[in-house]
């Protein structure tokens, strides 16, 4: 099988007034087509910031230092936003794991969904293949 996902190398530093805090040191792995992969480990070790860090969500004060990301052989790391932002959605998410953070519960399920799908895939439009409209 081939690799789909091919991380290597990569270093996420968190720069803190105690200091530079490295999340994610030296991380590499791959994940091949079709495979179910784990990353497990204990609290604090780095797996929400590795996996933020490959799909570029990380956030100020965290900094990629180093690495390579590749997806079906394509380099992450070294396209520009707008690029990114094709492949996200498309060939790349994340489903994150605390739904009470981050679904708004006073929107249905249904609709934040196709808020998703017509924001990457807008001539996807907002009707069912039936016909009804959603
Ligand atoms: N904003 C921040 N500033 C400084 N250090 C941070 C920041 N956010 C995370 N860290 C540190 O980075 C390390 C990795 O955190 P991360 O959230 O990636 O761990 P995790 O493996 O996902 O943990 P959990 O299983 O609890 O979700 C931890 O030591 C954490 O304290
Ligand atoms: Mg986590």
């Amino acid at each position: 099988m081939e690799d789909l996902l091919e991380v290597q190398d990569l270093c996420i530093e968190y720069a803190s007034p105690r200091g530079v805090v490295k999340a994610a040191d030296h991380v590499s792995f791959s994940i091949r087509k079709g495979e179910i992969f784990g990353l497990a480990g204990e609290s604090g070790c780095g797996k929400s910031t590795t996996a933020f860090g490959i799909c570029r969500l990380l956030r100020h004060p965290a900094q990629v230092t180093k690495g390579s990301v590749k997806l079906d052989g394509i380099e992450l790391t070294g396209l520009s936003d707008e690029q990114f932002d094709r492949l996200r959605w498309s060939r790349m998410s994340i489903v994150l794991q605390s739904a009470m953070n981050n679904l708004n519960p006073v929107l249905r399920i249904r609709d934040q969904l196709v808020d998703a799908i017509v924001a990457h895939e807008p001539e996807a439009g907002r009707k069912l293949p039936g016909g009804q409209r959603i």
